[in-house]
């Protein structure tokens, strides 16, 4: 399987002899075996409050209530009146996960020296979000992105920059699609309890500012990885598995009522859904089906870990093996250009549907993302 592999990334170089300044998203170039990738293991986890304050706990964890077997869940309830919802105009960057990097420093460093402050243990770190675009990039045919990287003492961090087409979009929502992007919320307070003994309460108000984010490390193939993604909620019993394996992931979806209609979640919705939840290690996803009133009138449990059996029969269907070898391959292809080691040079890493993953760099310009404070603490 060796030689295969070695053959097969000869064939990709081949294919792809631009230069060493663009990276190539077909997927033929990606069919090899599947990468290592090691099981998760959660580092730490941290809270965002309703202001959006950060905490170093877990005090905004969720359980999963299991729901009634014929849900009558109207999501369009409180809409108007009980929803308080995030500035998607303010860009956070990396700063939580960086605060929670500060608070949590020790767990992830080599020996301290006096002749040099200790270093991050890891290759990069980022949002699992950002991943979730890498993995379903070959795939992806509407929107393009753009990803920053700095290298700072070793580490690589990675944030994600808004693209023009991405801001028009966020600024000139319909009406209609500001309520959708409210249902999938909606659908997590009646799913879930603050605590393991309490029920989830509809009547309350949904704060989208509130997060329970779990922090990871893990390895795909020689790229040591640390990242942080939100946990919806997580199984209640006091004997469920660990943290990654006690998590579980609520989507909503428009009600399956026709082959077609099945097809198409198989090949378009669980390409997203099983590259968000297997990056973090999550086990399952529990999908409420809307009907057009939005009223989720059912419930399904999937498995991630039996996701590739499911899409198996689907056409031309996505796999997880060109997923995960493109993710890996734009790494090393971000370790190979990301050569200067400065907290305020930027290499902007840009791909739009149908193009090569191209870069440009830039110095103490409006890119830069890595905060002062942050700076300043890993300096000492
Ligand atoms: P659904 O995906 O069930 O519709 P997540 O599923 O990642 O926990 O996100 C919770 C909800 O946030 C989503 O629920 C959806 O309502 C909203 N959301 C997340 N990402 C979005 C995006 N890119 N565009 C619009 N809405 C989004
Ligand atoms: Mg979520
Ligand atoms: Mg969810």
């Amino acid at each position: 399987p060796n030689n295969h592999r070695q053959h097969q990334s000869e064939l990709a170089a081949e294919k792809n002899p631009q230069n060493s300044r663009a990276l190539s998203t077909r997927r033929e170039l990606y069919e090899r075996d599947f990468p290592v990738y090691k099981q998760p293991v959660e580092v730490g986890n941290f809270s965002l409050d309703s202001e959006r304050r950060f905490f170093n706990d877990s005090r905004q964890m969720r359980y999963y209530v299991e729901p009634d077997r014929n849900p009558n869940f109207n999501l369009r309830d409180g809409y108007k009146d009980r929803f308080i919802k995030r500035d998607d105009s303010v860009k956070e960057k990396l700063s939580h996960i960086l605060r929670w990097v500060i608070a949590n420093r020790s767990k992830l460093t080599t020996r301290m020296t006096t002749a040099s402050p200790c270093a991050l243990d890891v290759d990069f770190v980022t949002w699992r979000g950002h991943l979730t675009k890498l993995l379903t990039t070959p795939y992806e045919t509407r929107e393009g992105w753009m990803l920053a990287a700095t290298k700072f003492r070793g580490t690589i961090y990675i944030s994600e920059v808004e693209t023009e087409a991405a801001q028009r979009e966020r600024e000139n929502r319909t009406e209609r699609h500001e309520e959708m992007m409210y249902w999938g919320y909606k659908f997590e307070q009646y799913m879930c309890a603050d605590n393991v003994h309490s029920a989830p309460d509809p009547d309350g108000v949904v704060n989208t500012n509130e997060a329970f984010c779990t922090v990871v490390q893990t390895r795909l193939a020689d790229h040591r990885l640390l990242f942080s993604g939100e946990v919806d909620c997580r199984d209640k019993d006091p004997s469920a598995p660990a943290p990654p394996t006690c998590y579980i992931e609520l989507k909503t979806s428009a009600e399956i009522c026709t082959p077609k209609q099945r097809s198409n979640l198989h090949r378009f919705k669980l390409l997203k859904w099983w590259a968000q939840s297997f990056l973090p290690g999550v086990p399952r996803v529990v999908a409420g089906f809307r009907d057009h009133e939005g009223v989720v009138v059912s419930v399904e449990t999937f498995h991630i870990s039996k996701i590739s059996q499911l899409i198996k029969n689907e056409y031309n269907c996505w796999r997880p093996t060109v997923c995960m070898n493109f993710c890996c391959d734009f790494l090393s292809f971000v370790k190979r250009a990301v050569t200067e080691d400065s907290h305020s040079v930027v290499y902007l890493f840009s791909w739009e549907p149908h193009k090569d993953v191209t870069y440009s760099v830039h110095r103490d310009s409006q890119y830069s993302f890595l905060p002062h404070w942050f700076i300043d603490e890993m300096s000492t």
